[in-house]
């Protein structure tokens, strides 16, 4: 089936994307059981349900062939000592890569494999930092102002959440003396 070409126009301050975009946002209850200070967690969340990022996906179809895009931004934050990330997932296709470029703000990449190994990625604007197959992702916001990204992936690749929600990452960003830190 034939798509035709296309342009969208990416702020990159906001991260808004012009349509056409579907925007996903996801609020501290939705990753429950993920930050390491859970009374930390339980304790913002009874005062506060504030949104950790927002997703501008740009809609292609989901098809072998097609690259899906987004940009996410991520607000700055912290449970506890710990920065506020977003969900992290493997592709359910898992030989699918992915790309990452900065646009505004200061995080962290963090990847990890299925056995274990892991790597983290600081993110500054111009940096693009490649995810290959089988690598986990999940990004950070360790600034203070809005970290905004522009990811592209193949369409077909999908979310496996299960992992995470299940083990968490290996590595955590937190803050120790006023500074960000990658713990192992
Ligand atoms: C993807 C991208 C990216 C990611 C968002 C939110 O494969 O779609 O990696 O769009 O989904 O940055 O992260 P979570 O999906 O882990 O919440
Ligand atoms: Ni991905």
């Amino acid at each position: 089936k034939l798509t035709f070409p296309f342009k969208v126009d990416i702020d990159f301050a906001t991260g808004h994307v012009t349509a056409p975009a579907k925007v996903l946002t996801r609020r501290l209850s939705d990753l429950q059981g993920l930050f390491m200070d859970s009374a930390a967690y339980e304790q913002m969340l009874s005062r506060e349900n504030p949104v950790l990022y927002d997703v501008y996906e740009i809609q292609v179809p989901e098809e072998a062939g097609h690259l899906a895009s987004c940009t996410t931004v991520i607000y700055p934050g912290k449970v506890g000592k710990e920065y506020f990330f977003t969900k992290g997932h493997f592709h359910t296709i898992e030989e699918t890569a992915e790309i990452y470029t900065c646009l505004r703000g200061e995080g962290y990449l963090l990847m990890m494999t299925r056995d274990g190994r892991s790597r983290a990625i600081k993110m500054t604007p111009g940096v693009s930092a490649y995810i290959p197959p089988y690598w986990a992702h999940r990004t950070l916001n360790c600034g203070g102002e809005p970290f905004v990204f522009y990811g592209v992936w193949p369409a077909d690749a999908g979310h496996d959440y299960a992992a995470i929600l299940d083990k968490g990452f290996k590595q955590r960003v937190m803050e120790v003396d006023g500074k960000p830190a990658v713990t192992e």
